[in-house]
């Protein structure tokens, strides 16, 4: 039978309960809760105790219950942060991993351009993604019936007036001649888009980089030069370029440069489709028309102008076939790229 006192006696023993450790709490759980501990016995032998004493009985073997559960809650909670501590102050322990991402290619690639043209006094300016027709296509002498300014070609967001986004880094050119008196000397980086089917060679996405170089004086020589210059710094001393006429509105003569191919070092290759040269970029002198749109005086000052796409320098520079790989985000790709700088 149970007796009041003795009910009292394990009540006054759970108070004083103090455990040294966890063991101690796990020893105290199991000789309380466990099948075989004292509540479960407490509870049988509460069965046969007597209607008068019921209720006063049932009230203290719950308080012990009650008293046992938050101990042994509380407990283990102060084990616990007192377990965290002192590993934390543990100095011999081994350094959580910290998993450092890289830097995208085209980030690395553009970082490069830009650090390649600052060697010879480039700086960097920037424009709007979204443009009208004027930066992008007016002021750069486009005619109005050029295929560029086609739906096929561009998105537009609005007609009439044109609202669109920008098909090339050009559109920069135009915004910093406007707003820049010359001499100028800048290199232009940034998204552009165009309405392309995603293939292995193109995306409606892509990134550019424009050159301009206006002052008295800029000649062709000047521009080569510079290409040249790029050219070695990007791909390798041993570098050569060559110039093609070519045409853009915008540009008076207009050319377009390829490089060696320096998987094959020239001697021909599947990427350079066995000629030796790859083709990297659109350049010419400033068209008088557009110095002249940009209230910039052709007979005084004369410029070039160039522009490339980062994707393809990187995909010639790291040797990637499918430009889709830049725009997926998959970290097996992404984590081969080191950043030097
Ligand atoms: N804007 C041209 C394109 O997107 C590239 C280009 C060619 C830029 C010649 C220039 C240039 O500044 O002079 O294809």
């Amino acid at each position: 039978m149970i007796q009041i006192n003795r009910i009292h006696d394990i009540l006054q023993e759970v108070e004083a309960f103090i455990p040294k450790d966890v063991y101690e709490l796990e020893q105290f759980r199991i000789k309380y809760l466990s099948k075989k501990g004292i509540l479960n016995d407490l509870f049988t032998e509460f069965k046969q105790i007597s209607e008068q004493d019921r209720k006063k009985v049932g009230q203290e073997i719950n308080k012990i219950k009650t008293l046992v559960t938050s101990k042994i809650e509380q407990f283990k909670l102060n084990f616990s942060k007192e377990t965290t501590v002192k590993q934390l102050n543990d100095i011999s322990r081994p350094a959580a991993q910290f998993h450092l991402g890289s830097r995208h290619p085209i980030s690395l690639i553009r970082r490069q351009l830009i650090e390649i043209f600052s060697k010879l006094g480039f700086s960097v300016a920037e424009g709007p993604e979204i443009e009208d027709d004027w930066h992008v296509f007016s002021a750069l002498n486009f005619p109005l019936e050029h295929p560029a300014r086609d739906m096929q070609d561009t998105f537009f967001i609005e007609r009439n007036p044109d609202v669109l986004l920008r098909t090339h880094t050009s559109s920069v050119q135009v915004r910093a001649m406007q707003n820049l008196p010359p001499p100028l000397r800048l290199i232009m980086p940034g998204r552009v888009f165009r309405n392309e089917a995603i293939s292995a060679r193109a995306h409606c996405i892509f990134h550019q980089v424009e050159g301009l170089y206006i002052d008295k004086n800029v000649s062709f020589a000047d521009l080569k030069q510079t290409l040249l210059f790029f050219a070695r710094e990007m791909f390798g001393e041993s570098t050569k370029i060559r110039l093609r006429p070519s045409f853009f509105p915008f540009t008076e003569p207009s050319a377009e440069v390829d490089v060696s191919c320096n998987i094959c070092s020239g001697s021909g290759c599947n990427v350079c489709k066995y000629t030796g040269w790859l083709e990297i970029l659109g350049c010419g002198m400033v068209h008088p028309n557009v110095l002249e749109n940009c209230k910039i005086d052709s007979k005084i000052y004369t410029g070039y102008a160039f522009g490339m796409g980062i994707e393809r320098i990187a995909m010639l520079k790291y040797e990637v076939k499918d430009l889709r790989l830049y725009f997926e985000n998959d970290i097996r790709f992404l984590s081969q790229f080191q950043s030097v700088i």
